[in-house]
């Protein structure tokens, strides 16, 4: 018998997970995986609606990943609220929720970490080392413990997902990934389990954030030079309001190699500071959409 959190059958060890996956291949059904932190919001609740869409079985896994934190960063605080995750679960209908803890992701002993190469080295991991070797591994793992046939990730950290679509054609892993595009408040901001840290007066800046980008985009796609365009865009982030600018960089939406002119499909990214609040966006930048 499963155990329950709320209506919503839980599984916390490797085991339980495969007897439960086991049973539902064996009867032919598509399985789909959505790997989260937790803190679920409408954006975590949008890759389960998709996920639904394209499978018969959806799993959602809950893991607060201590590898994928700098020791300077909000591991420790980071929200968690299982019984309201899994009543927003039920709700989407999810068929599992898998949350196992530190103990059986990182048994004594564990050492092996998986190392992604040049996608992993711009932007978010300049500024945080050892972010994305985190995410790969914890990944692969989650991967390889619920065996999907389909895994939905969020555009909303879009460097993660350019990851983990190389490292799964890599490591011939045999699950599709799937892109959810970024769900976002009405004024633009999007959702994210950190936007809860931040003050009524550094909320009222954050859309900022996305405005920004999609100005830089007009100055671009209007013949800008990227690398002005974006300095530009990193002063008007400044004026707005936030604190400190780790990066806004036109790059090329696949290699994520810097990008000098728009001559094939890119996008643009973005990491700044409201006070001790990290936020991150990207937008499309897509040549011949000009004026
Ligand atoms: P987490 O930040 O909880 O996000 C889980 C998934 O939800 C990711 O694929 C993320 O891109 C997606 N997501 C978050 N906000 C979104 C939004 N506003 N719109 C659409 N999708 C959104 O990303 C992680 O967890 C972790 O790194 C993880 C992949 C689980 C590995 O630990």
């Amino acid at each position: 018998m499963h155990e329950k959190v709320g209506t919503l059958p839980v599984v916390r060890s490797v085991a339980d997970l495969r007897r439960a996956v086991a049973q539902w291949r064996h009867a032919g059904e598509v399985i789909a995986l959505v790997p989260t932190m937790g803190a679920l919001h409408t954006g975590h609740l949008a890759l389960l609606a998709r996920a639904k869409e394209l499978a018969d079985r959806v799993v959602v896994s809950i893991f607060v990943n201590p590898t994928q934190f700098g020791p300077n960063e909000d591991f420790t605080r980071y929200p968690r609220d299982e019984a309201g995750d899994a009543a927003k679960l039920a709700a989407g209908k999810c068929d599992l929720l898998y949350a196992p803890d530190a103990a059986a992701m990182y048994p004594p002993g564990f050492t092996t970490s998986i190392s992604v190469g040049p996608l992993a080295e711009p932007l978010d991991g300049r500024f945080r080392p050892g972010h994305f070797a985190g995410v790969a591994t914890v990944v692969t793992k989650l991967l390889l413990q619920a065996r999907p046939d389909i895994a939905c990730f969020g555009e909303k950290d879009y460097q993660q997902l350019q990851i983990i679509r190389r490292l799964v054609r890599d490591l011939d892993i045999d699950a599709r990934i799937d892109g959810v595009p970024t769900v976002r408040e009405p004024d633009g901001l999007a959702l994210s389990s950190r936007n809860a840290y931040l003050a009524p007066e550094e909320r009222r800046i954050a859309p900022a954030l996305q405005r920004t980008l999609q100005a830089v985009r007009s100055k671009i796609v209007a013949g800008g030079v990227p690398r002005e365009v974006t300095a530009w865009g990193i002063a008007e982030l400044g004026r707005a309001g936030f604190a400190k600018v780790d990066y806004l960089d036109a790059v090329d939406a696949e290699t994520l190699a810097p990008l000098l002119v728009l001559d094939r499909p890119g996008r643009l990214l973005a990491a700044a500071w409201l006070g001790k609040t990290r936020l991150i966006d990207n937008i499309e930048l897509a040549p011949g959409t000009g004026p």
